[in-house]
């Protein structure tokens, strides 16, 4: 992908002075030099257009067709009524991401509804700003390489992004990533893209694995762990995967899920490595501290199950296991990953643990970063053809 157009609707020009509890302090003009750096770092121009008007930004869109490969639209609040905006979406034949700064899904419930989304290949709410560097991010890899979604199960959150090895070739081995975001529904798979990619040119079949997230009014504790399970099940049942090369990857919540998941999955999903990236490894830990702006109490985990729960009570695995952590990771701090480790080598699991200097708790999911590095190039030297 050479060339994406980035749009903001109606009020957005007010960014920075407009409700900043809501939407940050960030300016449009800053936000817009924000995303044609990020455009740079993934090697493709970006371009910015905002207008108050519903009729500009449709002429913006039909001209789009000619210029560029890709859209990241934020269309404010036209979102939540322009059916003419979707139908300039959808005219456009191009693939476009919808990102709204704030979280739409806990705000007015007007807000909720999207008549743009059908229009989009994904939608992205509640990250911030960054979130249209999410949105960048999301183009260039699903451009990067073909891509099927497969659904293990009812729920249109229970659903996995497979890749093929690059270049045709037989998978080395299977890797599922199961991405982080505290278990909170505002973080998605898109996080994994970059690595999935990787992977996949790496030579392995990559499942990018969504599972359902706690929202305010939905979704509690084993529900994300229980799909995980689920999504293994449904993986290592796929012809042609080969059980004894099943590798889980998980980052941050979704290295929790990840042992929750080998812990409790049969034996047929259970993977020969387990990789947990930042990984969050003590949950009673977690609440003492206050992680995450309390989001473990988000999981609603009745009292007195808390344990059960904790990848450190779940010990042993039985499985080999890679820990890689940054040491300004301030998040989650690599301390309760040493404690982990430790533990996991005492009960007898295999372990790898490796501090990165320098390094905070999303880096290890850049796929050009050292931590990444580190896992993917053990990952080719196990798994060799
Ligand atoms: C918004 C959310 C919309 O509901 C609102 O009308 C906006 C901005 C966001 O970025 O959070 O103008 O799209």
């Amino acid at each position: 992908m050479r060339r994406v157009l980035v749009v903001n609707g109606p009020n957005l020009n007010l960014l920075g002075t407009r409700q900043p509890e809501i939407y940050g302090r960030v300016t449009l003009a800053e936000l817009e030099q924000s995303a044609r750096a990020w455009g740079a770092e993934l090697g493709m121009e970006v371009e910015s257009f905002q207008s108050n008007h519903e009729g500009a930004i449709i002429d913006r869109l039909h001209q789009a067709r000619e210029e560029v490969e890709g859209i990241v639209i934020n269309p404010g609040a036209l979102t939540h009524t322009s059916y003419a905006l979707h139908d300039a979406l959808v005219a456009t034949g191009l693939p476009a991401v919808e990102v709204h700064i704030s979280n739409v899904e806990e705000r007015e419930a007007w807000r909720r509804v999207s008549v743009t989304a059908a229009a989009c290949v994904a939608r992205i709410y509640g990250r911030g700003v960054g979130g249209y560097r999410w949105a960048l991010r999301h183009l260039v890899f699903r451009a990067a390489l073909p891509l099927e979604t497969v659904s293990y199960g009812d729920d249109p959150e229970q659903v996995a992004d497979v890749r093929m090895p690059a270049g045709g070739n037989p998978p080395r081995g299977v890797v599922a990533l199961v991405h982080g975001g505290f278990w909170r529904h505002e973080w998605g798979r898109d996080l994994m893209d970059g690595l999935a990619v990787d992977l996949a040119r790496r030579g392995f079949a990559t499942w990018n694995v969504e599972y359902r997230r706690i929202r305010p009014d939905r979704g509690a504790w084993p529900e994300p762990g229980s799909d995980l399970v689920a999504a293994l099940a449904r993986l290592a049942a796929h012809p042609g995967v080969d059980g004894s090369r099943l590798v889980v990857v998980g980052h941050s919540a979704g290295a929790q899920l990840a042992v929750w998941a080998t812990r409790h999955g049969d034996t047929a999903s259970r993977p020969a490595v387990l990789a947990l990236l930042s990984a969050i490894t003590d949950l009673q830990a977690a609440v003492v501290e206050g992680l995450a702006g309390g989001s473990v109490a988000g999981l609603a985990i009745p009292d007195g199950e808390l344990e059960q729960a904790s990848p450190i009570a779940l010990l042993p695995l039985g499985v080999e296991t890679w820990l890689v952590h940054g040491a300004d990771d301030r998040l989650v701090p690599p301390s309760h990953c040493e404690r982990y480790a430790a533990a996991a080598a005492a009960a007898g699991d295999p372990v790898h643990f490796r501090v990165f200097p320098g390094v905070g708790h999303f880096l290890p999911i850049e796929e050009g970063s050292e931590p990444w590095r580190w896992v993917a190039e053990r990952l080719e030297e196990r798994f060799s053809r």
